[in-house]
């Protein structure tokens, strides 16, 4: 059984020759920035999930590396609009694309990348191809809305935390899911199956972005590679933002609506005192309870995977390494 390295290399290693080949298409304006984006790095965790959840029950992993190249590009597509959108300018430690090249060359490269990644999953060999495509598309959606929530939250006051969970659901928690349904679509597995896989990887795609959440205000930017703080300036509804302001009190919540209002101000300062009522209110403790309570309900759902005992413990080892994941 190969666990999370050694299909991530097995994985990075394909996907070199994939990049060789872009790289030499043209017009070279539009394909420099996809060559870049996917050369940045990145954990490359969903094809690794996909790969992880297809080994389940085949070994050919050949077989599911189209389909792997494929999520691997929405992902990385939906980043480049994400970054021009959210105004951030690092990430993994090195610029954005929209940021090295331009806003106009970051909307084109990554509608390249979303359509490559059709072009990649298309070429799938499956009998479940129907299934494949539609689960494709519905996810693919899915992250499109997810996306449009998050930015309206920005502008909204009385956001929920199930509005919240609805959210992030869609628009991180889908894909990861997704990725392990595809890997079991791919080899074939029980219907049965593929839908726990669905729900084991919603599990963890919501614990995973709880974890970004408290990455962007708490954690360190050389190694979590994105500029912290970025959330706060931008007043996104994080986990975070939306429980400081249930349980604020009096000045607290007064400064922090104060923040929230302001249009003029020092994001440093900004970041700064809001991070400050985090800590008082003791918000990453309550964010951390809800990344635990995701991570039990993913392994009570583990525990019903009915598959050698063996081969699915690389599942659980990724999952408690992203629980306390620094990047
Ligand atoms: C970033 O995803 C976007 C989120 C859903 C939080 P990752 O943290 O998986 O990004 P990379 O690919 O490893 O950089
Ligand atoms: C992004 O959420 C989710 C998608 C890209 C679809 P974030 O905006 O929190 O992701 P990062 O923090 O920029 O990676
Ligand atoms: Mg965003
Ligand atoms: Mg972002
Ligand atoms: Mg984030």
């Amino acid at each position: 059984m190969t666990c999370f390295e050694d299909l991530v290399n097995f994985f990075s290693d394909k996907l070199k020759t994939e990049i060789n080949t872009l790289g030499q298409r043209e017009p070279k304006k539009l394909y420099e920035p996809v060559v870049y984006s996917l050369n940045m790095g990145g954990k490359r965790l969903r094809p690794a999930l996909l790969l992880m959840a297809y080994q389940l029950y085949k070994n050919d992993l050949e077989k599911a590396l189209p389909a792997a190249f494929a999520i691997e590009l929405f992902h990385n597509f939906t980043l480049l609009h994400d970054d021009i959108m959210d105004n951030a300018s690092l990430r993994r430690n090195i610029e954005t694309i929209h940021i090295k090249y331009s806003n106009n060359a970051a909307i084109l490269s990554g509608d390249a990348m979303s359509i490559l990644s059709y072009e990649y999953i298309s070429k799938s060999q499956t009998n479940r191809y129907q299934d494949l495509i539609a689960l494709y598309t519905d996810t693919a959606l899915k992250i499109c809305e997810g996306q449009q929530f998050d930015m309206d939250f920005e502008t909204t006051s009385q956001v929920t935390v199930d509005e919240y969970l609805t959210m992030i659901g869609l628009k991180t928690a889908v894909l990861l899911a997704a990725s392990l349904k595809i890997g079991a679509l791919l080899a074939d597995a029980p219907e049965k199956d593929a839908r726990l896989l669905y729900e084991l990887g919603y599990n963890l795609g919501m614990a995973f972005q709880l974890q970004d959440d408290l990455l962007d205000t708490f954690g360190d930017q050389n190694e979590f590679g994105k500029n912290i703080g970025g959330d706060i300036c931008l007043n996104k509804k994080t986990f975070l933002l939306i429980n400081a302001l249930k349980i604020a009190r009096d000045e607290q919540l007064t400064e922090l609506e104060k923040w929230i209002s302001a249009t003029h101000f020092d994001k440093s300062e900004k970041i700064e005192r809001v991070r400050r009522i985090y800590v008082n209110l003791g918000i990453a403790e309550i964010t951390k309870d809800k990344i635990d309570s995701y991570f039990q309900v993913f392994q009570q759902k583990w525990e019903q995977l009915n598959v050698n005992k063996q081969k699915k413990e690389c599942l659980l080892v990724v999952a408690n390494k992203l629980m306390s994941r620094q990047n």
